[in-house]
């Protein structure tokens, strides 16, 4: 039976952030509306590109509350190869969502009930190019599923359509699963393509460069809000 659609989250991500000043950056899209902090971990080796570890997400960790107090949470987006070590060192960092990619993990099983035993939620990235198939057997284990609309490795890159469809059919299987499992849609949205993403079933949006890119962040939050409603 069809579950009723969870309300949309935002996750800005700091990979577009001005990293010299890391923190105030942090404290200014969570005071723009961001409902969750998405923190981009690459090695230089799963991605041809390296940015940040768990000590980064430590000391930003005490700064992700809005101004009432409660905690934002860290969604950290694993681009990493082997999984476990770092994974379970971001969960010690303070991380609150893990998601990684099952190519990356030779245990994919095993990976995510690490990652849950350490009391984060768990998730699995699907590259443009990867089918959803070992879904079939991990479905039931995870939080969320994180569709990739870009080669993962480097912001600012265009929305790849094909995305689009893997996100209809991941919606259809978490739908058949009748788990409450997060779909998230992570490249190139922007306002003015993030309505199409949610009626292809996503309800959960990375945007990096089309928030960071610009002088207001605010403004550009409540633009895809605006579109999403609209
Ligand atoms: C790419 C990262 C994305 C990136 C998205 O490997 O996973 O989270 O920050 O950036 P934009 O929104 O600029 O496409
Ligand atoms: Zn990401």
């Amino acid at each position: 039976m069809p579950t009723t659609p969870p309300a949309y989250r935002i996750a800005p991500s700091l990979l577009s952030a001005d990293f010299a000043r890391l923190g105030d950056e942090l404290k200014a899209v969570i005071a723009a509306g961001a409902d969750w902090i998405h923190f981009d971990v690459m090695d230089n080796h799963y991605v041809p590109n390296l940015t940040f570890g768990p000590m980064v997400c430590q000391a930003l960790k005490p700064h992700a509350r809005r101004a009432d107090g409660t905690a934002v949470p860290i969604d950290v987006h694993l681009m990493v190869q082997p999984v476990d070590a770092l994974a379970a060192a971001f969960a010690d960092a303070g991380a609150d969502l893990i998601s990684f990619h099952p190519d990356a993990s030779s245990h994919v099983h095993r990976s995510v009930q690490a990652i849950r035993a350490k009391g984060c939620q768990a998730g699995l990235v699907f590259n443009p190019a990867t089918p959803l198939d070992v879904l079939d057997w991990v479905i039931e284990d995870i939080d969320l599923i994180l569709i990739m609309s870009v080669n993962p490795g480097f912001g600012g890159q265009g929305f790849i359509d094909s995305a689009l469809r893997k996100i209809e059919q991941a919606r259809k299987r978490i739908e058949a699963s009748g788990k409450d499992i997060r779909l998230e849609v992570d490249g190139g949205i922007k306002a003015d393509n993030i309505r199409r993403v949610a009626d292809a079933g996503a309800d959960t949006f990375v945007a990096g460069s089309a928030i960071f890119g610009k002088p207001d962040y605010k403004t550009v939050i409540d633009a895809m809000r605006a579109s999403l409603k609209g």
